[in-house]
């Protein structure tokens, strides 16, 4: 199953850079601002074609499709294109994410950042790799050093975003670079680029970052610091490399 989801995202990652130097065709999505292209459509179907030609059974939540409900213990969460902002707008900052929940539970999770020829895979008491190499989380402790990954979300929501999560943290910490996207974000503190990275997602949004933070080493919990609840359609996330996570949290919390 980790290799077919591997094979997927590789297969999409080519697909979406093709058809973006091609030319992308847009059309809005429900939410305002928000938009979809060709490729993310073109890349769901490729990933799906993938995995379901081998595991027609089991269950399916994709961004764009929805649900497919069939009964099985397993569901593969996948985000098409995560990012699809900046990958309209030419920047490198984007990726497809394909996770396998198991009896309610990540087992594995691949995130291809195609732009950065960056393949992320973990698979749960296995270790997280990049491109077949170990990776772990950062060792920082100190927050004035710390780099806290972050975005603004949703038109509407912007502001209530800005006032609950950096507001208390700006100030105390090195640097809040702003992603345009929640796997690059997750892969970032999983590979060490980044101390941390806050933001509210769906699962498709995070199904396999987290179990590749976790394998790095790393934590993630909501931002009361409880478990990720993996019932949820909405949910916020807070990863970081596990020693700085109290002292942010006590922040958040503020
Ligand atoms: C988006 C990205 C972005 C986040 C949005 C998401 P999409 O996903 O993860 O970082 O701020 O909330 O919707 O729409 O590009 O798949
Ligand atoms: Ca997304
Ligand atoms: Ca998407």
């Amino acid at each position: 199953m980790l290799e077919t989801a591997k094979k997927a995202a590789i297969l999409a990652g080519r697909k979406i850079l093709s058809l973006r130097k091609r030319g992308l065709t847009f059309n809005n999505k429900k939410r305002l601002g928000d938009f979809v292209t060709d490729a993310d459509v073109a890349s769901e179907q490729i990933i799906l074609r993938e995995i379901r030609s081998r595991f027609p059974n089991h269950n399916f939540i994709s961004e764009e499709v929805g649900k497919i409900d069939n009964h099985s213990e397993y569901t593969w969460v996948i985000d098409p294109i995560d990012g699809t902002i900046p990958f309209s707008s030419g920047m490198p900052s984007f990726g497809i994410s394909i996770g396998l929940i198991k009896e309610g539970k990540p087992y594995f999770g691949v995130i291809n950042l195609p732009a950065l020829n960056s393949l992320f895979w973990a698979e749960r008491n296995k270790g997280a790799y990049l491109n077949g190499g170990r990776i772990t989380v950062t060792k920082g402790k100190e927050l004035l050093k710390s780099v806290i990954g972050f975005e603004f979300g949703y038109v509407g929501t912007r502001n209530v975003e800005m006032q609950k999560l950096l507001k208390p943290i700006i100030d105390k910490v090195r640097y809040t670079p702003v992603l345009g996207s929640t796997v690059v974000g997750l892969s970032y503190v999983a590979n060490g680029n980044l101390d941390a990275y806050i933001h509210s997602a769906h699962p498709w949004d995070y199904a396999a970052g987290v179990v590749i933070v976790e394998e790095a080493g790393g934590k993630v919990t909501d931002y009361e610091g409880r478990p990720i609840d993996w019932s949820k359609d909405w949910i916020d996330v807070f990863a970081s490399n596990g020693v700085i996570h109290e002292e942010i949290l006590s922040l958040i919390k503020q």
